[in-house]
């Protein structure tokens, strides 16, 4: 499920409409000086400068006006009120400003959710600073040919849920070497994706320039290719990326080209500022203009669209050379967020085959945020919905159970299955559920799910997962066992826990 505030985010709303907030307290002893559009530059430590700006309007005790974080559009100020000469103020994305006049400047101090804090001097910039770049016109609609890849879903890992902005060069080799000495090359995992925050801007040409986080990109992809493995990138149809990097927009066809000479087989493409840009009714051609610049390219690239669920991609997907689209807004390592993205896929199942797959977001087994039995459901569920497997942890250092999760080849050969079907909720009762995924030797997986918090007996005759005879065969994939089920189920299920059964 896509939370308010992830959508408010995602969709990069340019300017919501906006109800006057009226400061709550002593609003005569507020500070006057918050009037006017004020830019914040957060360097980094790569040699790239992020800008969050404020436009904030102050008026007979009443604040109103927003923060444009990174690329994105205006996130509307909630909550104003003062504490002596600091004005306070929240955000939707969980951001809490405090702000006071400061000379001509305004002094901003930002606590993000997760903790963070950043502590800054924000200097007053013109209105023409907030504008979005002027609109590039898109292609007219069609069908592209299929691009041949990902006939099963795409099998691999990916900087952003563990990483985030702290994803390297370094990073990536290691990570490299652990995929082939963790056993998980062998099990199928194949694509080292690098996420946003690698890009520092463009040279004299116009071409994308890494960070210098990476040095050599071509090098990179050596190494990770002499792995017998493929390297992917990220990129955004807008102006910026979601992390606030330079994106692809007006440099499409360019940006592809580079990727091909750098020896990329995978680019995450990502909505992030093009909705500032481009209302959702255009979000198809904005992801068809890379998508005929990466067939273009000469070099298959897996082409992953990341726009967290919106424009019913999954209508139109595979026309722009889609090999996987987002369903969702951003997963995080929590129960909630994994239970109420996972369990709500069922719907879409019908648009999964070969070649281009539904993607609920990248995998959280093993960042610590739920229990190993929890994570055997994440993985269990996400190989049923056959989802993009794209480990999201750090595999240098993961633990056995991590590792034995991650590489249940079992499990994994349900996910991987040819017949390339999705999932659907056979039955639901009390907190139980019995997902079903048909597979190419006439067999099923199921998957018997207890989402309630205490452990379960589950009883049920094979009719109601859909099973018109009696199997010939029934496997338990965790504990690697045949058992004597051929009139029905009977078992029973962990609080928050999975049986996932292949049944022929
Ligand atoms: C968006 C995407 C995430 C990640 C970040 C990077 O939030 O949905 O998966 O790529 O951007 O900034």
């Amino acid at each position: 499920m896509i939370s308010p505030l992830a959508l408010l985010r995602r969709l990069c709303i340019p300017a919501l409409p906006l109800a006057a907030l009226v400061l709550a307290s002593n609003p005569a002893a507020r500070a006057d000086g918050l009037n006017g559009v004020w830019r914040l530059d957060e360097p980094k430590a790569w040699g790239v400068t992020l800008h969050t700006y404020l436009s904030l309007h102050q008026a007979n005790g009443v604040l109103t006006g927003g923060v444009y974080p990174n690329g994105s559009g205006e996130i509307p100020v909630q909550k104003p009120h003062t504490e002596g000469d600091v004005t306070l103020f929240q955000i939707d994305w969980g951001w809490a400003f405090r702000v006071r006049p400061e000379g001509a400047n305004l002094h901003v101090a930002i606590e993000y959710g997760g903790g963070a804090k950043s502590d800054g001097v924000a200097v007053p910039v013109s209105q023409d600073e907030l504008k979005a770049p002027a609109r590039i016109a898109l292609p007219a609609l069609r069908v592209l040919p299929p691009n041949g890849l990902a006939r099963t879903p795409p099998m691999g890992w990916n900087s952003w849920n563990h990483f985030a902005e702290h994803v390297d060069e370094d990073v990536v080799r290691q990570t490299a070497d652990a995929m082939v000495a963790s056993g998980m090359a062998a099990a199928g995992y194949v694509y080292i994706n690098i996420d946003d925050t690698w890009e520092a801007g463009r040279d004299a040409d116009g071409a994308i320039v890494p960070n210098t986080k990476f040095k050599d990109m071509k090098a990179l992809a050596d190494y990770v290719h002499a792995k017998g493995l493929k390297l992917g990138i990220y990129s955004s149809p807008g102006p910026l990326t979601c992390g606030g990097y330079p994106g692809s927009y007006g440099h499409e066809e360019q940006d592809a080209r580079t990727y091909a000479a750098w020896g990329i087989d995978y680019l995450k493409y990502d909505w992030c500022s093009a909705g500032r840009i481009y209302p959702e009714s255009e979000l198809r051609a904005g992801y068809q203009k890379m998508g005929e610049a990466l067939a273009a390219s000469g070099r298959p690239i897996v082409f992953s669209l990341c726009e967290y669920g919106m424009g019913d991609v999954w209508t139109w997907g595979p026309s722009v050379g889609g090999n996987l689209w987002r369903t969702t807004g951003d997963i995080s390592d929590s129960w909630s967020s994994m239970e109420a993205i996972g369990f709500n896929q069922g719907r879409l199942a019908p648009y999964a085959a070969p070649g281009h797959w539904n993607d609920p977001d990248m995998l959280e087994v093993g960042n610590g945020g739920m229990t190993p039995t929890e994570y055997r459901t994440h993985f269990s569920l996400w190989c049923l919905l056959a989802a993009p497997l794209m480990a999201g942890n750090d595999l240098r250092t993961m633990s056995a159970d991590t590792r034995e999760i991650l590489t249940n080849r079992e499990v994994i050969a349900i996910d991987q299955d040819g017949l390339g079907r999705e999932a659907t909720r056979a039955a639901e009762k009390d907190g139980i559920e019995i997902w079903t995924k048909p597979l190419q030797d006439g067999g099923l997986a199921v998957g018997l799910f207890n989402r309630s918090a205490g452990e379960k007996p589950v009883a049920f005759a094979w009719a109601l997962a859909g099973l018109s005879a009696k199997p010939a065969a029934v496997r338990d994939l965790w504990a690697h066992a045949d058992l004597a089920a051929s009139d029905g189920y009977t078992g029973s299920v962990p609080a928050h826990g999975v049986v996932m059964l292949r049944v022929k």
